[in-house]
């Protein structure tokens, strides 16, 4: 029957303490073999960002943000006081320039866009200084002081070898431009502008997470600074602050070691690539092998956004197609054909790949009305499911739940990972001291109950429990990567200015 067919499905996405547990022991084990070789799957990039703001960080800047859905571009004003001023646009990333042939048209689309934002917020100043440098005998227009110095956010796992110089390791999320892949993307974007003129230079290259990390820093100063910035939305990512000496593998580029410390992207989206702990079922494994990227990736594959409604659309599939079990089915009809013998329009996301998206999965976890009227509404209008019936929808929220609450537990174990690797938590220096970590993302921010399920797996955890987990703050760090990549451009320049 359905509802025990449900109970199954149900089951095997379950993921006990014990697994969090594991979890948590594999992924501080990958993480310190990140810290001493390249090419492990936990990539653990060195960002060359030795500090993390205090608030009393002050002046105009530019960010743009390549997430995975949006690309934003934003003027920040940083008034010193934790607080700050932006003006922001935002534009959905056009699928096709995802998949481009040719680098230079994704990053070309990129540049117009920050054309048209200049035009728009900085008119004035657009007019005068385009001109400028268009006519600028200096070789190095950039020593103008009317250059906009933009941080670069660029939410893909990349080499960095300089604060504003970084090659492509992978795409991720979707994204497949082959051409791109090696290449410096500051030196791509930055050529895009000066074919337009545009008095912009780019001077930081920022992961989503390290900006989210940074601009948690600013706005909520503690004791220490957050010690982790994290996404989960799109994709998931999380970087912290490392110890140096903890950092064992050759850099390429020079750093200001005063601090002791250096912020590492763990590219945390490959913990695991080789699922050595992570669980794997049927479903895992069909998404993985349709996927532009087969075999990487493999914690992001179940934990972020761009992701569960594909596990959800599969397993729904499955039971769809199995005679012996009544999901959606059409009680009047007796065709041979399954397609025929379901309420499903033959058009309906449900059969495409990446058709269903995630944020039905929030509508399912959100709507506790007795007769699920709110979600079965929403199978009919963004599904195509005619007159889904009570059962229906609560098989489809029971999956989906079940899903979504797996994908919270692993998002505990990097957590917890990472608290206990700072052994902030057993430090007497810290003692009563919040244990701050900054947040972004659709997936946290819009999946219900998302932060109380991570809680409940972190207080399970073998040296935190009830305690620790009382310590832990988690909190959305709103605009994170934008004000994130305008702090780091004032880090570039000071050190432009102490190189000159
Ligand atoms: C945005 C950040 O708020 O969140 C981006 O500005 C980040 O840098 C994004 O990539 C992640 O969320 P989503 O859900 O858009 O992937
Ligand atoms: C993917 C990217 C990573 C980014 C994350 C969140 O995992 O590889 O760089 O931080 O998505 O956007």
């Amino acid at each position: 029957s359905l509802e025990a067919e449900t109970k199954s499905v149900v089951a095997q996405f379950d993921f006990t303490d014990e697994q969090v547990n594991q979890g948590v022991k594999e992924f501080i084990r990958q993480m310190e073999e990140g810290l001493e070789k390249d090419g492990t799957s936990l990539s653990q990039i060195p960002t060359y960002v030795t500090a993390v703001p205090n608030g009393t960080e002050k002046g105009l800047y530019m960010a743009v943000d390549l997430g995975g859905t949006n690309f934003r571009v934003c003027s920040i004003k940083l008034n010193g006081d934790s607080t700050f001023n932006l003006a922001y646009s935002k534009v959905a990333i056009p699928k096709e320039l995802m998949v481009a042939k040719k680098a230079s048209d994704l990053f070309a689309f990129l540049a117009r866009e920050i054309k048209h934002f200049l035009q728009q917020h900085h008119g004035d100043h657009f007019e005068q200084h385009s001109r400028r440098r268009m006519t600028s005998s200096s070789p190095d227009g950039y020593k103008d002081e009317h250059v906009f110095r933009m941080g670069f956010t660029f939410s893909f796992p990349v080499q960095q070898i300089g604060i504003n110089k970084g090659y492509l390791i992978r795409w991720t999320k979707g994204f497949d431009v082959p051409d791109a892949i090696g290449k410096d993307v500051c030196a791509l974007l930055q050529e895009e502008i000066d074919k337009l003129h545009l008095p912009v230079k780019v001077a930081a290259l920022v992961n989503d997470t390290v900006g989210t990390l940074m601009a948690r820093s600013y706005t909520s100063p503690g004791k220490t600074g957050a010690i982790l910035g994290a996404i989960f939305g799109t994709g998931t990512n999380g970087a912290y602050v490392e110890k140096l000496s903890k950092l064992k593998k050759p850099l390429a580029g020079e750093y200001d070691n005063s601090t002791g410390e250096m912020v590492i992207n763990t590219e945390w989206g490959s913990f695991d690539n080789q699922l050595n702990v992570l669980p794997n079922t049927k479903w895992d494994d069909a998404l993985d092998k349709s996927s532009v990227n087969p075999g990487v990736q493999m914690y992001e594959k179940r934990v972020s956004g761009m992701f569960l409604g594909e596990i959800l659309r599969l397993v729904l599939v499955d039971l769809i197609k199995d005679p012996k079990i009544s999901l959606f089915r059409d009680e009047n009809s007796n065709s041979n054909d399954w397609h025929s013998t379901t309420t499903i329009a033959q058009n309906s996301g449900i059969y495409r790949q990446w058709g269903l998206d995630t944020s039905i999965m929030s509508v399912a976890a959100a709507d506790n009305t007795p007769e699920l009227s709110i979600l079965r509404q929403e199978l009919e209008t963004v599904l195509q499911i005619y007159a889904p019936s009570l059962e229906d929808a609560q098989a489809f929220k029971a999956i989906a739940n079940a899903i979504g609450r797996r994908a919270a537990r692993l998002s505990a174990v990097a957590i917890a990972a990472i608290v206990l690797h700072s052994g902030k938590l057993s430090d007497p220096a810290y003692k009563d001291e919040p244990i701050d970590i900054g947040v972004d993302g659709s997936l946290v921010e819009h999946y219900p109950y998302f932060r109380d399920m991570i809680f409940e797996a972190l207080r399970a955890v073998e040296g935190i429990g009830e305690e620790g987990a009382k310590r832990i703050r988690i909190g959305i760090a709103k605009d994170g990567s934008g004000v994130g990549a305008a702090l780091i451009a004032l880090i570039a320049a000071g050190m432009e200015s102490k190189s000159a």
